[in-house]
């Protein structure tokens, strides 16, 4: 069964049609890629998968979005119990101006009242471990997270995420801001996460979808014009449109 699925899903800034009639599914313990020119809705629609776009005026949705057969637009979803199970990250690191240690534990100290210190001390090497970032980092838990270095820091925002343990984990552009070097080591990251979690990234780059996502997704001016495996889409996309922009038609 698909962890998340959309129904004819719409939504519109205002007046204007942002994503048009979605239906899609998301594979739990696979990596989704959605690529498509810029503007044709990519962030948005992720942003719909924890309710993000709530915090925008003026944005109407209709159509479902479900997550584990739940429909998440609905009203009396519990924001803060979804956005504890969708962990999201962005293309620029945001670690909070706190230690290395509050970053991570940030999220507990909210979710979970009354944990105790050994509980939380658990959580961070636990959370710093499945970022591979533990051995570098063990001895410098009190120093400041912006002196990390950007994949340091993208890391730990991922870290961060994993700490309240999300069942999905949403990347924008999550390696925009890095050197191919750290691009390369996230991704490889991303594939040991995926076995614990499902996993979508938006990115620009192809061949970045190419390399680590199992399933991608293809939209242009809000349309999800293709969905399918990778291969199959860099190989042998169904529609003309996906082959334009694959062939680097589209900019
Ligand atoms: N807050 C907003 N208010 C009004 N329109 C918006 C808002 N955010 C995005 N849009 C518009 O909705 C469309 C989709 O935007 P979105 O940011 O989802 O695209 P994207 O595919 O993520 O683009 P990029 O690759 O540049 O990040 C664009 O035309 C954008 O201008
Ligand atoms: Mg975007």
């Amino acid at each position: 069964m698909a962890k998340i699925t959309t129904k004819n899903l719409n939504l519109w800034y205002g007046a204007f049609h942002a994503v048009k009639n979605i239906n899609s599914a998301f594979e739990a313990n696979r990596i989704t890629a959605i690529i498509g020119p810029s503007g044709c809705g990519k962030s948005t629609l992720l942003r719909v998968f924890n309710r993000m776009n709530d915090l925008i005026e003026g944005v109407r949705t209709d159509g479902g979005a479900l997550i584990d057969d739940n429909d998440i637009l609905n009203s009396n979803t519990d924001l803060v119990v979804l956005r504890k199970k969708i962990g999201m990250v962005f293309q620029r690191p945001n670690p909070f101006p706190l230690s290395i240690y509050e970053n991570i534990v940030f999220g507990e100290r909210i979710h979970a009242d009354g944990i105790t210190r050994d509980g939380l001390d658990e959580i961070v090497q636990e959370s710093l471990k499945s970022v591979l970032l533990w051995d570098e980092l063990k001895d410098r838990l009190n120093e400041p997270a912006l002196r990390l270095s950007l994949e340091q820091r993208q890391r730990l925002c991922i870290a961060r995420c994993i700490a309240v343990k999300p069942d999905v984990l949403l990347m924008d552009e999550p390696c925009s801001a890095l050197d191919p070097q750290a691009t390369a080591r996230i991704e490889e990251l991303m594939r040991e996460l995926k076995n614990n979690y499902t996993i979508i990234i938006v990115t620009h780059n192809m061949q970045q979808a190419a390399r680590v996502s199992d399933d991608t997704g293809f939209m242009l001016l809000g349309e999800l014009i293709e969905f399918g495996r990778t291969e199959q889409i860099f190989t042998a996309p169904h529609d003309r449109r996906t082959e334009d922009y694959i062939t680097g038609r589209y900019g």
